[in-house]
């Protein structure tokens, strides 16, 4: 392995086998583990660990750990390590089909937390010690500093805080990597500083993690690569969204209420988020920013249309094509990058101060702006709330999107009453789908209704929410509801596997 990986010499003589460095982790344990959206996450030694928990289970002797991480995790670990029955608890996102089955089958206790929190838990201790932190690195500097990859997440904190640390030192993660985070850890409440960060460019801890050498007990080279993101391509509906928000963002400059340039940019994870962030590239908007959490494709290929002047987020999680463009040359863009902590990069503080522009996700939201992000039929859960709820709280402008249907029109996004609340009405500006957007900024709920039913619903169910409302109407109410009848169309899709009334499905 090549020295300059491991720049305090005296650690050299602590690598061992992943198995080994597993075995320090025992049953009960607390661990944090590097990883945020399927990158930058520790990899041999989760999944020995799962190989030792099914070994164990065989024998009867239990292994369960609670895992805490960044966000969800590549390279099937959370599938892995859910198939193995080793986690007991996971806080606090995830995105993983076999780990969300064992969480709505109960097995998996989920705390499904705002991502800019669960470290300020740790601090107060209403959560941890963490007996065990298991990070990836690019390397380890001169005075043990640990250097993160492709995220940074909660990995500082995990460190600072932890008992006993791992090393898992990645030799295909390139040593560029060096350089392009910035480790700010707050000071304690109640007597805490302003956070220092004003542009998204602001550049105020250090390039690595501070860390007593004496506490790293293992280190493990691995070679195992990031997994590519899972998102799709865009596709009519999600490119109809993007020239609805375009269209909206251009008259709000013609208003005078911004320039050109906008406000800093934060998106959502997934699809349908990347894909509306690929509008801003035929858009007249430039010189943009990001501050943002997840820098998907769209990012690199804002730089690289010369709309983007800089992004600031947690961590880099790329589809294979662009991951294998990108990398290589990660130096040309590193002097536009910054990766931070998650609590600073989705800190409401600095949310507010800058002025963002959140872009993120519903899968469902209601005629009066409240929005369902996680649950889907109000009971199972999805893959969490993750940032959405950080930014949208805090955000200049508070943009929610999605498709207006889902299944092929079975179900409809935009319904009566949501079935679980992850952001309320008071939260939430802008709803946009494929049919159109909705701005709902200073309506009373009566007048958003109208304005929802107007905009954004699929025809295949407007005339049902018309319906519904009118008749919530006539009963009165601040925010008219019949309120046995609110969760009906979740009630039908349940029973009869679609939100469609009887009589319209012989339309559609
Ligand atoms: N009811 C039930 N399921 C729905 C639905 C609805 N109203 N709307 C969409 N879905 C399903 C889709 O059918 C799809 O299912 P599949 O995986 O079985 O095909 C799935 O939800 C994902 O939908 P998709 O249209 O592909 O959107 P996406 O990839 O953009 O993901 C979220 C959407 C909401 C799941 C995702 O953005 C998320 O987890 N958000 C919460 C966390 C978050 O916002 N973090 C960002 C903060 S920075």
């Amino acid at each position: 392995m090549p020295e300059n990986r491991i720049r305090l010499s005296s650690l050299r003589d602590r690598i061992v086998p992943a198995e080994e460095a597993a075995a320090l982790i025992g049953d009960g344990m607390i661990v944090g583990m590097s990883g945020f959206t399927r990158a930058g996450e520790a990899k041999a030694v989760p999944m020995a660990l799962a190989a030792r928990a099914n070994a164990a289970h065989a024998r009867g002797e239990p292994l369960r750990i609670t895992l805490i991480t960044g966000a969800s995790l590549g390279n099937d670990l959370d599938k892995q390590m859910a198939e193995a029955h080793l986690l007991s608890r996971r806080i606090p996102f995830q995105s993983d089909p076999a780990l969300r089955k064992a969480i709505n089958a109960g097995e998996v206790m989920f705390v499904d937390q705002h991502l800019s929190e669960t470290v300020e838990h740790l601090r107060t201790n209403q959560l941890g010690p963490i007996d065990v932190a298991v990070i990836e690195a690019v390397g380890i500097t001169a005075s043990g500093g640990i250097i993160p990859t492709t995220s940074v997440g909660n990995s500082a904190t995990f460190a600072i805080l932890a008992k006993k640390v791992i090393v898992e030192i990645n030799l295909t993660q390139p040593a560029e990597l060096e350089g392009l985070h910035d480790i700010y850890i707050p000071t304690r409440r109640p007597f805490r500083e302003p956070i220092p960060v004003v542009t998204p460019e602001s550049r105020v801890g250090l390039p690595f993690i501070p860390v007593d050498p004496e506490k790293i007990a293992a280190i493990v080279v691995t070679r195992k690569l990031d997994s590519a993101s899972n998102v799709l391509p865009p596709d009519p509906e999600t490119a109809a969204i993007a020239g609805h928000l375009m269209a909206f963002l251009k008259h709000e400059v013609k208003l005078g209420r911004m320039t050109n340039r906008l406000q800093p940019l934060q998106a959502g994870i997934g699809t349908i988020a990347n894909a509306v962030m690929h509008g801003f590239i035929e858009s007249p908007f430039s010189d943009l920013t990001m501050y943002s959490e997840v820098l998907q494709d769209s990012t690199f290929d804002l730089f690289d249309a010369g709309k983007l002047n800089f992004a600031s987020g947690s961590s880099i999680t790329l589809s294979k094509p662009k991951y294998d463009q990108v990398m290589p040359r990660i130096t040309d863009y590193k002097s536009r990058l910054i990766l931070r902590p998650q609590e600073i990069s989705n800190h409401p503080e600095i949310i507010r101060r800058l002025g963002l522009i959140g872009i993120n996700t519903a899968l469902e939201f209601d005629l009066y702006g409240n929005v369902n992000s996680t649950h889907v039929g109000g009971t199972h859960m999805m893959n969490g709330i993750g940032g959405s709820g950080d930014f949208a709280r805090n955000a200049y402008l508070s943009v929610f999107v999605t498709k207006s249907i889902a299944k092929g029109g079975a179900l409809s996004s935009v319904v009566p009453m949501v079935s679980h609340v992850d952001h309320t009405e008071h939260d939430v500006d802008i709803l946009v789908t494929e049919v159109g957007l909705a701005d709902l900024r200073e309506l009373a709920p009566r007048e958003r209704a109208r304005v929802v039913i107007a905009n954004c619903v699929h025809p295949l169910y407007r005339d049902a929410l018309s319906d519904y409302f009118e008749r919530a109407t006539a009963r009165g109410g601040h925010t008219p509801h019949i309120i046995e009848e609110a969760l009906a169309w979740h009630v039908r899709a349940r029973e009869e596997g679609t939100m469609l009334p009887e009589m319209t499905r012989k339309i559609a």
